[in-house]
């Protein structure tokens, strides 16, 4: 076979020269045709667009011939030409095939429309289908667009521990991270197990959150953001819920809730901007996919689920103010499945009561009562809220969680003691309120969540390659 340099079908398809001679590679998605010739789209992921290769089979071997099947891997040199039938602009006369790789009819990716629970069972290949290939290449660039908000901003990116021996939101819901043999557990005097012997000497665990290193850090470099893996040992089997997620949390010295209000919109704003400007033949296919996968009323138009938060501000009110809404909606006879009241956390159906009911639009939530937030949260003058904020979305319920801190030594150190966070695990996290204390705030955005709305999907585990949820950890 001639060495010819390979050209990715994305490239090709912005190509202007026919008449080249060119080659591709990549996996057959399908083969259909007559006795003399044949049509291969052929997919290489750098597109959602699966180039059209035309074979003359009497030009071929037949026995090579019938190794091209449905998930076989091919190099193929050809002539790049226009293309007649609709659809593609180009297509490649092929003049030589290579089966790179075989693929047996085992292969369970052999027709269209699989379910997505099929697709998950199968996570290995899931990313050989069209939904996919275009999920995963608006991950990246969500991934791109993050990093470019901050940069340009000024925010570094700083790097946190992901094992750690500090429960940052104090919920107990963490994986621990042990070297000990679980058989042979040594016990101190106390009859609790002797963490001396393990790997790190102390009891430790894949961290739930970076919050709390990087306030270390906005109170160095002033505004810094995390971007990584964190893991909740939290048993919720909801569509909405990992065990493993990405979180991205900015942490701005000086800052107060408004700004980090004012932050978390432009953020917010900018991700789904870069999505309509950088992905739009992905969210185009999953807008069509969509029409498939889901009943009418989920399979809103994603192109304007986009444009309309971008054309809106995000409504902003007190969690108190949220839950006299919420009472009046009972009052006029409107259902919720768990009970509201002053003091109780807001679940989802309520967040989204707020947002697609009532406001018809996203919702910044603030100043919660302090028993149900962290013990972290700046105290208000009432003695009963934080500086809270939640932001809510439509179809999403809580999409991003951050506050303004306690800056105050003694109010911080009080709070941990009430709601039992052992403070000689974070005696590093206090010793920045007395080493130039300042006011600061920040947030978490989770990744996932984002993704959930910009691709449409309506589960969390097929916006990430690998979930890991309650009993699942294939993969
Ligand atoms: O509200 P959370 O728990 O806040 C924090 O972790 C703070 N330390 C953030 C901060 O202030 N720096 O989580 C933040 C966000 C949530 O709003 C949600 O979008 C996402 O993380 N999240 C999850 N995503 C997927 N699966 C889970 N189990 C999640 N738990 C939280
Ligand atoms: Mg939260």
């Amino acid at each position: 076979m001639e060495r010819i340099s390979r050209t990715k079908i994305a490239d090709l398809q912005a190509y202007e020269q026919f008449g080249v001679k060119v080659n591709v590679k990549g996996w057959v998605r399908t083969r259909r045709g007559s006795k003399q010739i044949n049509f291969i789209a052929l997919n290489d992921g750098s597109t959602i667009n699966s180039i059209q290769v035309v074979v003359n089979l009497e030009n071929f071997d037949e026995e090579m011939l019938k190794l091209i099947t449905t998930g076989a891997c091919l190099s193929v040199n050809g002539i790049l030409t226009e293309s007649v039938g609709s659809g593609q602009r180009t297509e490649v006369q092929a003049t030589e095939i290579e089966v790179l790789g075989v693929c047996d009819n085992t292969y369970p990716l052999q027709k269209k429309g699989h379910s997505m629970e099929f697709l998950r069972e199968v996570a290995h290949l899931r990313p050989r289908t069209n939904t996919f290939g275009a999920i995963f290449r608006i991950r990246h660039h969500m991934a791109m667009a993050i990093h470019r908000f901050f940069h340009e901003r000024g925010f570094f990116y700083f790097h946190t521990p992901i094992i750690t021996g500090s429960d940052c939101e104090g919920a107990g819901q963490m994986f621990q991270v042990t070297t000990m043999n679980l058989y042979d557990l040594k016990e101190d005097d106390q009859g609790s197990i002797d963490y001396k012997e393990d790997f790190f000497g102390k009891q430790t665990s894949l961290t739930v959150s970076g919050q709390l290193e990087g306030e270390l850090a906005a109170m160095a470099l002033g505004a810094i953001y995390t971007f990584g893996p964190t893991f909740r040992a939290e048993n919720s089997n909801t569509p909405r819920h990992l065990s493993e997620f990405w979180m991205i949390e900015p942490e701005v010295a000086f800052y107060e809730i408004e700004e980090n209000m004012d932050l978390a919109e432009d953020f917010i704003k900018y991700c789904l901007q870069w999505a309509l400007d950088n992905c739009m033949d992905d969210i185009q296919f999953l807008n069509g996919a969509r029409k498939h996968l889901y009943k009418n009323e989920e399979a809103d138009d994603l192109i304007e689920r986009l444009r309309f938060i971008l054309d809106n501000k995000f409504i902003r009110l007190s969690y108190t103010e949220g839950v006299e809404i919420l009472e009046k909606a009972i009052a006029n006879g409107h259902k919720f499945e768990f009970p509201i009241f002053w003091g109780a956390d807001l679940a989802s159906e309520h967040e989204r009561y707020l947002v697609e009911n009532h406001f018809k639009c996203p919702v910044i939530l603030t100043d919660y009562p302090k028993e149900i937030k962290s013990f972290y949260m700046k105290q208000n003058e009432d003695g009963k809220t934080v500086r809270a904020m939640d932001v809510l979305f439509p179809k999403i319920g809580e999409i991003i969680g951050g506050s303004q801190r306690e800056e105050d030594y003694e109010k911080l150190s009080c709070r941990a003691v009430e709601m039992d966070v052992p403070t000689k695990d974070i005696w590093w996290y206090l010793d920045t309120r007395r080493f130039g204390t300042a006011p600061h705030s920040g947030f978490g955005l989770g990744f996932e969540r984002l993704l959930l709305f910009v691709t449409g999907m309506n589960n969390i585990r097929d916006v990430i390659p690998f979930p890991r949820t309650p009993n699942n950890a294939e993969f």
